[in-house]
């Protein structure tokens, strides 16, 4: 792959803001990689609709972050990895990862008494991808899997340290301690910002996956693959640009306030053009 490539953004989408902990994933771990976000915050949430829905989603935002040159995608959102990433990967050339597998494989490697508690949307959970590819990796395993489709709107609405996402989190977690998993995947884009009131929860004997890092990991391993690792030797000025369908002001907000980074300009497409 020529040099040209390399120094091409990576394209990163996600139903809305969720996707955040990904791209901020990326920041950490790939710092010389550009990024383009997509958040589709005009047509969230994804978790309550139906494959062919978010695959036809999926595909538009793919075909709009193909004019801004991407090298690479990452799909950050669960559901849209559950229910798109393996037709959208067939379909286009492009290198393509999700969130799910690399989680899966964590959790598969970290748990010892092979019991796996799986949370997430509706539609993950549904779609039981989870479950399925870490019991391809090891048949013995017990997957427990638990939609908590209440933590999105508390973690858009930053009630992330309150009294009452505690209390939904105790309700929703109590199945996942009395099935007593030693391996918990925080299956949804929006669950690592609860990362510590659910390590709380569960106690320190839980394993914690966070997909959102793994994916980050996966991503490295795949650009040197393809030789496709940004050098990263010129200045270029700030390497993140965001795009949203809807609401520009609060994705942005948003975003500023879970990244380390003034995220400066947030662009409105029409994604329905493509
Ligand atoms: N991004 C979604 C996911 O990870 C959660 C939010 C939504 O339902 O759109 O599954």
């Amino acid at each position: 792959m020529d040099r040209g490539a390399a120094e091409s953004p990576i394209g990163v989408f996600d139903s809305g803001v969720g996707g955040l902990t990904v791209a901020r994933e990326i920041m950490r771990g790939l710092p010389a990689e550009q990024i383009v976000y997509f958040g589709d915050t005009a047509r969230l949430p994804y978790g309550s609709k139906s494959r062919e829905t978010i695959l036809m989603f999926s595909r538009q935002i793919i075909r709009f972050l193909q004019t801004q040159g991407v090298k690479a995608i990452v799909i950050a959102c669960n559901t849209a990895s559950a229910f798109a990433l393996d037709e959208v990967s067939r379909e286009n050339s492009l290198p393509m990862i999700g969130v799910v597998k690399p989680g899966a494989r964590v959790a598969a490697s970290a748990t010892v008494n092979g019991r796996i508690g799986v949370i997430g949307t509706e539609g993950t959970v549904g779609s039981h991808i989870y479950r399925d590819f870490i019991r391809k990796i090891d048949p013995r395993i017990t997957v427990i899997e638990k939609a908590c489709p209440l933590f999105v709107p508390l973690v858009e609405e930053r009630w992330i340290h309150d009294t009452i996402t505690r209390q939904v989190a105790e309700r929703y977690l109590e199945q996942m301690k009395e099935e007593q998993v030693d391996t918990l995947v925080l299956g949804c884009t929006h669950y690592p910002l609860l990362r510590s009131m659910i390590g709380e929860v569960m106690g320190d004997r839980v394993t914690l996956v966070n997909p959102a890092y793994e994916a980050a990991q996966e991503l490295k391993r795949l650009l040197d693959s393809e030789g496709l690792t940004n050098p990263g030797t010129d200045e270029k000025g700030f390497p993140y640009r965001f795009f949203v369908s809807d609401l520009a002001e609060s994705f942005k907000e948003f975003a500023n306030s879970i990244l380390p980074y003034d995220v400066g300009m947030t662009q409105k497409i029409d994604i329905e053009e493509y």
